[in-house]
């Protein structure tokens, strides 16, 4: 074929736009942002620098994030804080894997498969103030992003029979149950365990109850939900929107004896009923305000019958471990309503805000490959 001088020329400049095309591409990474819409917050698109692992930091390649209630209050700038969210990469809870390391690294090597903690900074003991400060999605970035850098410390290895997506919707909202039934409640087979609604921290505590051989008592809007919950393990359920004193429910689905273990989420609109049905002896973990935060704890109710009430704030890097022995010893499998893909994260939190979902919502960042069962 012949080429003169001009089509040799012509042809040069397009191999130099290409190739400046992909250096450019491979130089950035696709991430979203919380950018400032009226009262609220929107999901902003960027092209950012593709980071780099300094030392004691590891990039990890994003393949799966989840949903939590928080990412919603936040979007609608309804988390009862006065921060400023604009410019922050939404999501705390993700999973992915290892694509390089920096100098000093010896907690992982590129090819492992790692989720973030929630807190990147708390890894064992009692939090400090500096360590809370360091939520994923919050004050620290979130996991949104098709990469993200992070310390060596603030990523765990993943069960190895679960898959991105499932690993994915661990951080937050498992770790919360775990903790507010195993390291406060010192949960034990055959006990009642009440769980309100069925989103994520619910549906964790019924498959962590189950898991163990305890009952779990699950409340929802909606009967379908609850006959699925049946199919889980649920020994009771109760209709909270159809029967006001769905406690009495509760209180009967256990034979009167009362709630061992109760995972509250509800808050205002589910702690005093409750704690009306909570057995002598019982804990009951304080954890949600989706009905509102800050209802009265009357101290006669836990007194009285020897109970224990504990505020729960996630956990830390030893906890989550923990949880994941457990997770890999009983082959535990969470409840994923749906995938989204990246370009669809919009959507996904308007998912999440219609309620008819039930357990965990996964965004997919990257190609993620399932493990065989
Ligand atoms: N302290 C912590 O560390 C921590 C950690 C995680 C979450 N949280 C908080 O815990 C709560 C739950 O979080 P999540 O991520 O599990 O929520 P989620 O997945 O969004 O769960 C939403 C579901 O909860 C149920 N629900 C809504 N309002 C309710 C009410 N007033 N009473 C009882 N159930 C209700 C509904 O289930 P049905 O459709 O079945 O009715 C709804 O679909 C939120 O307030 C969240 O901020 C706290």
């Amino acid at each position: 074929m012949h080429i003169d001088l001009m089509e040799r020329a012509g042809l040069l400049m397009l191999l130099l736009v290409a190739s400046a095309a992909c250096g450019q591409q491979a130089d950035t990474i696709r991430q979203y942002q919380f950018e400032q819409a009226g009262g609220g917050y929107a999901l902003a698109i960027k092209a950012v620098p593709r980071p780099v692992a300094g030392d004691h930091e590891v990039l990890v390649r994003v393949h799966a994030t989840s949903l939590n209630h928080r990412d919603l209050n936040m979007l609608e700038n309804d988390y009862g804080d006065d921060f400023s969210y604009a410019g922050t990469i939404p999501l705390s809870d993700g999973a992915g894997e290892v694509i390089a390391v920096g100098r000093g690294v010896t907690r992982f090597r590129v090819g492992d498969r790692v989720a973030g903690i929630f807190f990147e900074k708390w890894l064992d003991g009692a939090p400090s103030e500096d360590a809370l400060a360091s939520d994923r999605g919050g004050n620290a970035g979130g996991m949104l992003s098709e990469i993200i850098v992070t310390h060596e410390n603030g990523l765990v290895s993943i069960p190895e029979h679960l898959s991105y997506e499932e690993a994915a919707t661990l951080p937050c909202a498992a770790l919360t149950a775990w903790v507010g039934l195993f390291k406060r409640g010192h949960i034990e087979p055959g006990q009642y365990v009440l769980l309100e609604g069925t989103g994520g921290v619910s549906v964790f505590g019924l498959i962590f109850a189950d898991a163990l051989g305890a009952r779990p008592i699950i409340t929802s809007s909606r009967d379908y939900k609850l006959e699925r919950a049946s199919e889980m393990g649920a020994v009771g359920t109760a209709n909270y929107r159809s029967n006001p004193d769905w406690h009495l429910a509760v209180r009967e689905a256990t034979g009167g004896h009362g709630a061992d273990q109760v995972l509250d989420v509800g808050g205002r609109d589910t702690l005093a009923k409750a704690l009306q049905i909570l057995a002598y002896g019982g804990h009951i973990a304080l954890i949600g305000g989706l009905g509102g935060y800050g209802s009265d704890l009357p101290t006669g109710a836990l007194m009285w019958i020897n109970a224990t009430a504990s505020g729960v704030y996630v956990g830390s890097r030893a906890d989550f471990e923990a949880m994941n022995a457990f997770i890999g010893e009983h082959r535990i499998r969470p409840l994923i309503d749906r995938v989204f893909a990246f370009d669809e994260a919009p959507a996904a939190f308007e998912y999440m805000a219609s309620g008819n979902f039930m357990g965990k919502i996964v965004i997919r960042v990257g190609p993620s490959k399932v493990i065989e069962k």
